[in-house]
């Protein structure tokens, strides 16, 4: 039998999806549970986003596009920047990508080099390390936390900054904490990575879902910003398996050449499906979700407080609420899965995310509506109080 990759060895599995299978399996068993720990919009696809695509199927619009994509899409992102962020990008820099996942793939393999070094925050997105790791780099950690409200401080970044660090990846809003940074803290990254030589790479597909701050881009920063972006979240077109990165200029050629071999082009009917995406009347939906993801966040954070979770930061993004439940656990995994048992409320354990504490962590994704949250409130307030 031929041995695995040892790489594989340092990939750790997500525990959210122990956590799914189980509350899967106890569905089945016709247990009725409230999903809130996939990462993934509960809104249904825009009719007529699902009609573009169709059509494109039905037209033998099915064939392989060039590897950066759609000519017709790339036009219709760089009009999004103009309108929707005052940004100008030109078409030609933007790269068509099987979804943020393979974005993310393709920007780290532009820079990195085994051994190189690129800086992440912890907690973060799991499959940043993954992917730092595949390709022989190192990642170092820079700790955000509750004392400083899960953001980047000029201080952390003097202090975890290393020498010869070859980039840094956050994520804003971030998962899993929902926090944003402001336009002064992006300035503040990109001037920083600029001055050492360092690229910064902005991970932006929680962009659209903000409650308390205008919509913002790295992108008006700076043209040396790398950023990642989807149509899996704002859009809520997560199985269209379709995404896009902003590049440099300097790095479009290599960008093509890497998507010709990674993946050759992003799905063909799903490029179709984003172009109406973006479309005006469609753009004001999503707005709209958007607005109702808002009313959630407004509705169980205060709940969750009273409750007795911890959460110092104001959760101003994405849909998640990063919860210190110290007071009911020091092993978040084992909390998460007796709480499924007993409430048939599944949310997700906090290792998944690395970080301070994080087996005192769950993350909460407001996923249902307001409804279904005043039932899993309910449901956590019986369980808590009987412990
Ligand atoms: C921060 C972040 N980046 C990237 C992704 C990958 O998304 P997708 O490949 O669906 O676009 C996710 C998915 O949850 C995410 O949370």
């Amino acid at each position: 039998m031929v041995s695995l990759a040892k790489r594989l060895d340092d990939i750790a599995p997500f525990y959210v999806m122990d956590i799914l299978s189980k509350a899967k399996a106890l569905e089945a068993s016709g247990i009725d549970i409230i999903h809130l720990e996939v990462g993934e919009p509960d809104a249904a696809d825009l009719p007529e986003v699902a009609k573009a695509g169709s059509d494109a199927i039905l037209a033998g619009k099915t064939k392989y596009t060039a590897s950066t994509g759609l000519f017709e899409l790339k036009q219709k992102l760089s009009q999004y920047y103009a309108k929707y962020f005052d940004t100008q990008i030109k078409p030609e820099r933007i790269i068509i990508t099987p979804g943020a996942s393979s974005g993310l793939m393709l920007a780290l393999s532009l820079i990195l080099d085994p051994k190189d070094t690129m800086l992440i925050t912890q907690p973060g997105y799991p499959c940043n390390q993954h992917i730092i790791e595949l390709l022989g780099s190192n990642h170092s950690s820079m700790p955000v936390d509750k004392t400083n409200q899960f953001t980047i401080t000029k201080s952390l970044l003097q202090k975890y900054w290393p020498n010869n660090l070859k980039g840094l990846l956050i994520a804003s809003p971030s998962n899993p904490t929902g926090t944003v940074l402001n336009n002064k803290q992006l300035e503040l990254l990109s001037n920083h990575a600029l001055k050492n030589d360092s690229q910064l790479i902005v991970d932006e597909i929680y962009q659209g879902l903000t409650y308390n701050n205008k919509n913002i881009t790295a992108l008006s920063h700076s043209d040396q910003i790398i950023v990642i972006n989807s149509f899996s979240k704002f859009f809520s077109m997560t199985g269209w398996r379709i995404g896009w990165i902003v590049v440099p200029q300097h790095m479009i050629e290599a960008a093509d050449k890497l998507a010709q071999n990674l993946y050759l082009s992003a799905p063909t009917p799903a490029q179709y499906a984003a172009i109406r995406a973006l479309d005006d009347d469609c753009i004001e939906q999503f707005q709209t979700r958007a607005k109702a993801f808002k009313a959630r966040r407004d509705y169980l954070l205060p709940q969750l407080r009273k409750l007795g979770f911890i959460i110092d930061q104001p959760c101003d993004g994405a849909f998640y609420i990063y919860a210190d439940a110290s007071k009911f656990t020091d092993n978040s995994m084992e909390f998460c899965k007796a709480l499924l048992d007993a409430t048939g409320v599944a949310i997700t354990p906090g290792a998944d995310f690395r970080g301070h504490n994080a087996n005192q962590m769950v993350r909460i994704a407001y996923t249902c509506d307001i409804p279904r949250l005043k039932q899993a409130v309910k449901r956590l307030e019986n369980y808590l109080l009987k412990r």
